[in-house]
């Protein structure tokens, strides 16, 4: 792993043997990128930026004669407003003299190793300095008035690279900012590339879309104050022909969980630039004399393999660089979950009935979700009235009930939702300004609920002390944080008029700050964080919480998609997925419990359902379906994940992935087939990485049951069947079983 700056050419080259990122100062101290992708041992930079007068690009000042070298079409780092490139910009600001015309030039650089953190906010670590080394990189605006630090991180065996900015008001008087990317990547061609973003809605995340980049301006973006359900704070490019496989993608994202934007841009000249940060849009910073912003760190990864190669890297710089603490190698626990078992209705006693039967088939985490405190038998109340436990429910409070649990031999975990506030709580009666709103105006609601100005010390004090109050008051092991709005009316009662366009920043700032101070007063607590199922899930919150409950809709077929999606940036370990009752109260659908099996062990694994009420014989499956997971624990919750069929392909009818061991002794593979279809298609399902030489043996194979209707109809069991390495990855295992709908197998090879 290196960092080098050659005087001779005044270049830089970030290498650690798999990816190279290489800059250059040009004349008169532009930073223009050369290059990122797969590491390369020599670059020519004579030619690499070799262009042709075009006429209608400007020339800076001093380069007129020339005529062929301008912002409009030099590739460069962190491109500014106003100067001659009318691309897309990473920075643009207001100086003191109400102008906006930026012009950044290198004054100079530092190299070091390790990776520091970033001050109030989330970011990537290293645990020792040799796993990492960075570059910053200081420009300086013309006037003075602003400089920018650009900082750069390489890490040890990862083709992956961490980003950020700080831009300081290096002047005398306030300045404004209204647009700090994070990053800014340009490509010098735009033909080569697909466009790879998510959408989704509520129960409905992360669905991948794919389309050929063309000429203009593309948007992913949130204004909604979260990360969001409708667009994933995650953009890549690929080549045309990349797949999960094979090919080229740079696959970008960030550490941070607010309004976000990745915009692509193709220029005239064929050019791409894409950048990724903080949504400008209604986004202002006032920066006094002296005073520094910090933007979000942006993550790059670039892989020549394909999708898989790109989401493999990410899995694992989470798992090694974002998710820390305890519970960063410990196996989770098999959740079950009171939320769809019974909602808002509940007691001490139906809880503890709840407990003996799902611990009895297997569970060893028993969460009460929603429904414990203030007057909350509906969810239209008492948010924030955390201290008001309902004794009603709860005659002997939450640690009566916790006690209970614990006999059980079970660990207790319990849901809040810390930054909100009911109109109808005690804790708005006593502070109707503690909620975010602006004057002249009613405040939006959202599931009958307000959103705390965390902006504010005062209101992130009184929240860290209440919620730190119950984690104190009980044996709790678990937590389930969730948040279930948007923003709107932004605005603080504490802020000045000129410091409004801050608020949606502080917000998540402040958010940052209370995880922060809960988190890490209570480090043996699994935190689990939520937001309406999955709007947020991304890297800021799983610095500070190890997993994400991944979407409201738990349906085993819905699933697949949301988790295939998910999964091209988290790992299935950071992913809460659990097996809920049928029919599927999100959708009504019925499948069998082998399928949502099969689905929900594919994450963070639990139930959503009260295990009490299933018949006897499947009882008896839950029993040998925990008890497999157990066994399987390891493999899923740290093994290597590759996607094999996709969801998203043809007729949306099959899925499959698998999980590899680390050490390459056993693979895991699930394959899902909807739709069960007449005359099918011969199906073979091939392997990847294994080793070709190797024999592999059947230990479990769990097969739909054949459709007694079909007097051909047979169960197929591969058990104890042996098969070569390269047999599997090239000829595969054929597929073709019973039709039924909503098929899933599990099928586990053992290295022999
Ligand atoms: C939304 C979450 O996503 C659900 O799992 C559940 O916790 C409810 N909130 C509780 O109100």
């Amino acid at each position: 792993m290196q960092i080098s700056f050659d005087e001779n050419t005044r270049s830089f080259h970030l290498t650690n043997g798999l990816i190279s990122y290489i800059m250059q100062l040009k004349a008169d101290n532009y930073l223009a990128h050369l290059y990122f992708g797969q590491a390369v041992e020599r670059f020519n930079l004579k030619y690499a930026l070799y262009v042709t007068e075009r006429e209608g690009c400007p020339q800076p000042d001093g380069m007129e004669e020339a005529r062929v070298f301008s912002l409009e079409t030099l590739p460069q780092e962190y491109p500014a407003q106003g100067c001659g490139d009318f691309r897309i910009p990473a920075l643009r600001a207001v100086l003191d003299n109400g102008t906006s015309a930026l012009d950044l030039r290198y004054v100079s650089h530092e190299i070091f190793s390790g990776k520091p953190a970033l001050q109030g906010l989330p970011s990537s670590y290293v645990k020792n300095e040799d796993d990492a080394q960075t570059l910053e990189i200081t420009l300086r605006e013309v006037s003075g008035k602003l400089s920018v630090v650009l900082s750069y991180t390489i890490f040890r065996n990862l083709p992956i690279l961490a980003r950020h900015a700080r831009i300081s008001n290096s002047g005398c008087n306030a300045l404004t900012l209204t647009q700090a990317a994070s990053m800014s990547l340009d490509f010098n061609a735009a033909y080569e590339y697909d466009r790879v973003s998510m959408y989704g809605a509520h129960a409905n995340e992360r669905n991948i879309e794919r389309r050929q980049l063309g000429h203009g301006i593309e948007h992913t973006s949130s204004v909604r104050g979260v990360t969001s359900h409708q667009h994933q704070n995650f953009i890549a490019l690929c080549e045309h022909q990349a797949d999960e496989h094979h090919g080229k993608v740079y696959g970008n994202t960030l550490v941070w969980s607010g309004n976000f934007d990745a915009a692509t841009e193709v220029s005239c000249y064929g050019q791409t630039r894409l950048t990724l940060g903080i949504n400008g849009e209604d986004f202002r910073w006032n920066l006094q004399a002296g005073e520094t912003f910090t933007t979000p760190e942006a993550i790059l990864c670039f892989s020549h393999q394909g999708f898989n190669g790109m989401s493999q890297a990410f899995h694992r710089f989470v798992r090694e660089h974002i998710i820390r603490g305890p519970w960063q190698y410990r196996e989770r626990p098999i959740v079950a979950n009171s939320w769809e078992a019974a909602y808002f209705n509940f007691t001490e006693e139906s809880i503890v009935r709840f407990a003996k039967d799902c611990v009895k088939l297997g569970a060893e985490l028993i969460v009460l979700d929603d429904g414990w405190f203030g007057k909350r038998d509906k969810d239209n109340c008492s948010l924030g009235d955390w201290l008001i436990t309902d004794t009603k429910k709860l005659p002997n409070g939450i640690k009566g009930l916790a006690d209970k649990i614990h006999a059980l031999g079970a660990k207790f975990g319990l849901w809040v939702e810390p930054e909100m506030i009911s109109p109808n709580s005690e804790l708005f009666r006593a502070h109707p300004d503690w909620a975010l709103g602006v004057p002249e105006h009613k405040r939006s609601q959202q599931r009958e609920q307000y959103v705390l100005d965390l902006s504010r010390q005062d209101v992130r004090d009184y929240i860290v002390d209440a919620i730190c109050t119950v984690l104190r008051s009980a044996p709790i092991d678990y937590i389930k944080w969730d948040m279930n709005r948007n923003l709107s009316e932004v605005g603080s009662a504490q802020f000045p008029a000129a410091q409004q366009g801050e608020i949606a920043t502080r917000f998540v700032l402040g958010v940052y700050d209370i995880m922060d101070r809960i988190t890490s007063a209570f480090p043996e607590i699994l935190f689990e964080s939520c937001a309406g199922g999955g709007k947020r899930f991304d890297l800021g919150i799983l610095c500070y919480m190890p997993q994400t409950w991944t979407s409201d809709n738990t349906d085993a077929i819905c699933r697949q998609k949301i988790q295939y999606g998910t999964s091209y940036v988290f790992p299935p370990l950071t992913m809460g997925s659990h097996v809920s009752a049928v029919p599927n109260h999100q959708v009504g659908r019925f499948t069998p419990l082998l399928t949502r099996f099969i689905c929900a062990m594919s994450g963070n694994f639990g139930y959503e359902m009260d295990l009490g009420k299933l018949s006897a014989q499947e009882q008896e499956e839950v029993k040998a379906q925990t008890a497999l997971y157990k066994e399987l624990r390891p493999l899923i919750q740290f093994g290597t994940f590759t996607r094999l069929m996709s969801p998203f392909a043809g007729t949306c009818n099959e899925t499959a992935w698998s999980f590899m061991a680390e050490d390459g002794s056993k693979v895991a593979l699930m394959y899902f087939k909807n739709l069960a279809e007449p005359s099918t298609k011969l199906r073979r399902l091939c392997l990847s990485d294994l080793d070709p030489q190797a024999c592999y043996q059947v230990r479990h194979h769990l097969i739909p049951k054949a459709l007694s209707v079909n007097p051909y109809a047979q169960d197929f069991n591969l058990e104890g069947e042996v098969f070569g390495g390269r047999e599997l990855m090239e000829y595969g295992l054929t597929m073709d079983r019973v039709d039924a709908d909503f098929a899933a197998y599990l099928i586990v090879l053992e290295k022999i």
